[in-house]
């Protein structure tokens, strides 16, 4: 029985001094109630105060449910040990459609999305206006702002059409964008999408093919690689994704603001942890150096934290980090590698830290950064280039949760207000009277 059937209360009582206020309490079909605060401004002179959002549903969703306790992921109720094994370009349609395609409608979905991986001719001049060795991070956030410079015809977010057209482009000219940011971080020609591969691994061969030979895609990689984007296609209103969805509430362009979403996930305490963490890894060096690296972490007076552990919301084991260490020793052991000394790190220094008190009463956990920097090093991929594929991944579940809020009758501008503790007002002194 869900709460709205049950004797639950309705609403929430706040009283403040003598007054006191019924706030109405909303339930979800699962998961925490809210208590719906809309008018307690209006009512009570008032504003909540929850920096880092913490206790602060930010809109109504259908798309993604975490369960934090459990460590459950789903989308669209689908739990994401089960999607793990169906296709990438199926996640995709599900998370923007909201249901499983048939056949015909998948068929005609990569039909769709696969005629739009070419980039226009011109953004390829934007590439070499960077620096060889700049991030491909920042080439991805200037080249996805780009685009809104070349495709007037799916800027109309008013129109139904366009906002689905939009989010196909978006889906099929990632990987193309991110191969080019590779491409031209090490001096190498950019390739051109082939419309007979499969997302995954066109993707693979526009990142490792050069013009001199044949390049055959390996399967087992190939299924990684999809497999890794659906680990990381959407995951509720974490920070990326509710910038973009602030930066849509103004009726920004979607390109704009899926470059929104690039930009913060870039931060090593989001998108970022991957890279970090296999710095991390690399730092620590040897297993016997991981106390000395445990204890940096404990302590209050370091800033060192163990990157790709602990979440906002999981705490239990992130179920993608399983799937993701699986995939880790599949991707390994296709590829023949025995013994890398930064598994072995990463496996010893989870076994330690989950162990240890400090870790146990903090709920921390490895998270879906722990063991991707390990299984994209072994793909073939640079450390610069592990946030890239994150946003990759995360563009669908981006341009899904801005099409939802856009097609939201309820939305409005998102202007959230503040705790001032600033200065008084006080009178201008013209400097000549200034001490
Ligand atoms: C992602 O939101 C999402 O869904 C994100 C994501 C997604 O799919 O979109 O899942 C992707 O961003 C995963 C997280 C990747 N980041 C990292 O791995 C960076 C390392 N992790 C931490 O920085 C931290 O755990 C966060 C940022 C992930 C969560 O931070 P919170 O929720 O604000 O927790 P906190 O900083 O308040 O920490 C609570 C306590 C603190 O100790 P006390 O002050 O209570 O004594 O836990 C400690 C923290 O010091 N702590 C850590 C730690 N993470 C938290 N201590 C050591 N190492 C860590 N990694």
């Amino acid at each position: 029985m869900d709460a709205s059937q049950s004797n639950a209360p309705k609403s929430a009582t706040l009283t403040i001094g003598d007054e006191s206020w019924e706030l109405p309490i909303l339930n979800g079909t699962i998961g925490p109630d809210v208590i719906d605060i809309a008018k307690l401004y209006g009512q009570t002179g008032k504003f909540t105060y929850d920096p880092g959002f913490t206790s602060t549903a930010s809109c109504e969703s259908q798309i993604t449910y975490i369960d934090g306790d459990e460590g459950v992921l789903l989308y669209r109720g689908y739990p994401i040990e089960q999607l793990a094994e169906s296709d990438f370009l199926e996640t995709c349609y599900l998370l923007l459609y909201g249901e499983l395609p048939t056949a015909a409608q998948k068929a005609d979905f990569d039909y769709r999305v696969t005629r739009h991986t070419m980039v226009h001719e011109q953004m390829s001049r934007f590439f070499h206006g960077f620096r060889r060795d700049a991030h491909p991070m920042s080439v991805l956030v200037a080249s996805v702002g780009a685009l809104s410079a070349f495709y007037h015809d799916s800027t109309d977010i008013s129109d139904p059409q366009q906002r689905m057209i939009a989010s196909i482009r978006m889906i099929a000219k990632i990987p193309t964008l991110a191969a080019m940011a590779y491409k031209y971080s090490i001096g190498q020609p950019f390739v051109y999408p082939k419309n007979d591969l499969d997302y995954a691994s066109n993707f693979l061969r526009m990142c490792f093919s050069v013009p001199c030979e044949e390049y055959k895609v390996n399967p087992i990689l190939s299924r990684a690689i999809d497999r890794i984007f659906i680990l990381h296609a959407d995951h509720e209103q974490n920070a990326s994704t509710s910038t973009v969805r602030l930066a849509g509430s103004s009726g920004a362009n979607p390109f704009a603001c899926i470059a929104a979403g690039i930009a913060c996930l870039w931060g090593p305490a989001h998108g970022g942890a991957n890279e970090a963490a296999l710095k991390m890894l690399g730092e620590i060096g040897s297993v016997d150096r991981i106390p000395e690296f445990i204890n940096r972490a404990k302590d209050k007076n370091d800033p060192f934290r163990l990157m790709g552990f602990g979440h906002r919301v999981y705490k239990n084991y992130d179920p993608r980090a399983k799937i993701m260490q699986r995939t880790c020793h599949e991707v390994l052991g296709e590829l023949g590698i025995k013994d890398d000394p930064l598994l072995d790190i990463a496996i010893e220094l989870e076994r330690i830290a989950l162990q240890d008190e400090y870790f146990v009463e903090r709920k921390l956990y490895p998270n879906i950064d722990f063991y991707s920097g390990i299984t994209l090093r072994a793909l073939g991929f640079p450390t610069s280039m592990f946030t890239v594929l994150f946003a990759l991944a995360r563009t669908v579940g981006w341009i899904g949760q801005w099409k939802e809020m856009i097609e939201d009758p309820s939305q409005r501008i998102g202007r959230p207000r503040q705790l001032y503790t600033g200065a008084t007002q006080r009178d201008y002194v013209p400097i000549a009277r200034r001490k």
